[in-house]
């Protein structure tokens, strides 16, 4: 048994839950009110028979054990397993894995990391002013950015092969090794020597909200690869949430109730510097569900609605991971991520803005800022670019075409919540498609859940019988469940061009915490090798033994097929598992009540659609 399953089986995840909060464990299901946010009413649950739980509030996230642990003490995987594993008296060998020499030594505490980030920060400010940073001011100067500016926009220059090393002032500093090392600022070599991580790059800070320095990007001055190197996963900068700009524009956005999104660094700068102040950058892929979740709340605060737009590059607009994580957005935010016109409860719009003519936020305003001024407002709702792609994507003169079509789109338009919207969706199809609505709904797959009351087969809004059937549930809270999770990063592992395929799974996805952490770490990191040496050794085993697990030969386009179909099963095992669940904790709610109150809930029982949108709702607006 590895430690893993060990510390599982001998842990009871009842108690841990109660000994962090108020557990009312009266009922089959123990609930209480979140840990994670702040409610009146408990929407958080344990489920005991399959050892997770989840927050049905604002929220909306699960898992195991292992991941309760990690949330509620803020610590990395390991540090969770450890802690159980002292708990449940598991004994294990405190080999920390590949960092090396002083691994052994006590994580460094996120404070401290912040403050080695903080000194770098000023050490590569000096150095850009400094002799070394000839090169580096003159290329800022090429792009137009004089030190003034440099200065502004917290610029820096990281020295290369030169004597001036970070490592080496760092060390006459009051930062410790420890920190340097958990900030991610040094590395060590094959011959254990520890050097800088950033050599010879213009350096970008990276910022929190309130300002504080959670990690750098660095540009390479030379055309080398990679073009930025970025501080990779630390206990206090997580690339899934991170918004560069963040600290510049949040109380413009606030104030305007719109955020704008655009790809890199230099876009965010220069939109700043041309008084467009409500810009960040997602950190070079397509927005992230966390990203969207925080910008939500920043621009939709107290009654008023917001609008995020995003901007995408001409290169990557038209590419499948770009669209995949803009379906997997709207899935996310459900109904809140409404195009339309429709005035009603509209908390959130989501809109795309497409590049003019090749050209990055950053050359398009400096070329013509009311130009692009104008691009914004006129950007496209979210699901209308989704719709105009997936019709590019394939062969829409074809039967076959229309149906991949339909069968794309479909999930999404039975995600939005009332029926005046989804039938403006469904039309519009029924235009781009020249197929008439009804055929459209014929063709539409009939496993999907519907969350509305509209569709001819869902009577009175329950969903249909297959959707939730028994035999299937069962299969995905348990053994076979495992299976996907394995099969996609065994895929993935062994065939690195699928990546672009399955970056934009949400890891909420995967139940399985070393499958999901395995995931989530494999999507920060470019190749498996790299991910491999920060790996612990509980996670190594399970990562090696995918890494060897056969897989049947088989050509490039069927992989992607495989892979695709994986990730739509992950999918669907996760909204099945939130219906399930969602009808549990309302049968139990229903007998907690008598008399009136009772006829209420099973009026509201009749829709269990509207339980589950609000969970999906919440994530857009932070509110339930
Ligand atoms: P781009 O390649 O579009 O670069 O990557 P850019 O921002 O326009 O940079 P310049 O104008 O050439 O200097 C967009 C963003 O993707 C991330 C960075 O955040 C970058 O700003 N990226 C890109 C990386 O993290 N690594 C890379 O190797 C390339
Ligand atoms: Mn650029």
């Amino acid at each position: 048994m590895t430690l893993i399953d060990e510390v599982k089986t001998r842990t009871d995840i009842v108690d841990v839950v109660a000994s962090y909060v108020d557990l009312d464990t009266s009922s089959r299901n123990p609930k209480a009110r979140c840990p994670f946010h702040t409610e009146r009413t408990p929407s958080f649950y344990v489920f005991p028979e399959t050892g997770t739980w989840r927050c049905f509030g604002a929220c909306a996230t699960g898992g195991d054990v292992l991941a309760f642990v990690m949330k509620q003490e803020g610590v990395e995987f390991r540090e969770a397993l450890h802690q159980l594993a002292d708990k449940a008296g598991v004994k294990y060998s405190a080999d920390t894995g590949s960092l090396g020499a002083g691994a052994e030594k006590e994580a460094a505490p996120k404070a401290t990391v912040i403050e080695a980030n903080e000194a770098a920060a000023r050490w590569f400010s000096q150095m850009l002013l400094s002799s070394e940073g000839g090169a580096a001011r003159e290329y800022l100067a090429s792009r137009g950015i004089d030190t003034e500016m440099a200065e502004r926009r917290g610029l820096g220059f990281a020295p290369g092969d030169g004597t001036l090393t970070l490592t080496g002032h760092l060390r006459s500093s009051q930062v410790t090794p420890e920190a340097a090392r958990d900030a991610r600022l040094v590395v060590q070599g094959d011959d254990k020597a520890w050097r800088d991580f950033f050599r010879g790059r213009i350096t970008f800070q990276i910022r929190d909200r309130r300002g504080k320095v959670i990690g750098f990007g660095a540009r390479s001055l030379d055309g080398s690869e990679p073009k930025y190197l970025n501080t990779p996963q630390t206990s206090v900068f997580d690339k899934s949430n991170v918004l560069y700009g963040i600290d510049w524009a949040a109380d413009p956005m606030r104030q305007s109730h719109r955020a704008v999104v655009v790809e890199g660094y230099m876009d965010v700068i220069t939109a700043q510097e041309h008084g467009f102040t409500d810009v960040v950058a997602s950190m070079g892929t397509a927005v992230t569900p966390d990203q969207l979740k925080t910008l939500s709340q920043i621009v939709s605060g107290g009654d008023e609605s917001g609008e995020v737009v995003l901007c995408l590059d001409s290169d990557s607009a038209g590419q499948d991971a770009t669209l995949r994580a803009l379906e997997t957005a709207w899935e996310q935010f459900g109904s809140k991520l409404t195009g339309s016109t429709s005035a009603r409860g509209r908390n959130l719009t989501v809109r795309v803005a497409m590049p003019a003519a090749g050209k990055d936020p950053d050359e398009a305003i400096k070329a013509d800022s009311w130009a692009w001024r104008t691009s914004l407002d006129e950007a496209s709702p979210l699901i209308e670019f989704i719709m105009q792609a997936n019709v590019r994507r394939f062969d829409i003169s074809t039967g076959e075409g229309k149906a991949r079509v339909v069968q794309a789109l479909s999930p999404l338009i039975f995600a939005v919540d009332n029926d005046y919207d989804r039938d403006i969706y469904w039309e519009r199809l029924s235009t781009l498609l020249e197929v008439s609505t009804e055929r459209l709904r014929s063709m539409a797959p009939r496993t999907v859940p519907r969350f509305g009351k509209g569709g001819s087969a869902a009577s009175s809004g329950r969903f249909r019988k297959e959707s939730i059937s028994t035999d299937q549930l069962g299969a995905a809270l348990t053994g076979t469940a495992a299976n996907i999770e394995e099969h996609v990063l065994a895929l993935v592992f062994q065939c690195p061009e699928l990546r672009e395929f399955v970056e934009a799974i949400p890891s909420d996805y995967f139940l399985d915490t070393v499958n999901r952490e395995l995931f989530t770490r494999w999507v920060r990191v470019t190749t498996l090798d790299e991910m491999l040496e920060t790996l612990s050794d509980d996670l190594t085993e399970q990562a090696t033994r995918l890494q060897s697990l056969s897989i049947p030969p088989s050509d490039h386009a069927r992989r992607v097929g495989e892979v695709t179909l994986c990730a739509r099963r992950l999918r669907e095992r996760y909204m099945r598992n939130l219906l399930k669940l969602t009808e549990i904790t309302l049968k139990e709610e229903e007998n907690t009540l008598e008399g009136e109150e009772r006829e209420q809930l099973r009026n509201r029982t009749l829709d269990p659609s509207d339980h589950l949108k609000k969970v999906f709702q919440a994530g857009a607006t932070g509110r339930v």
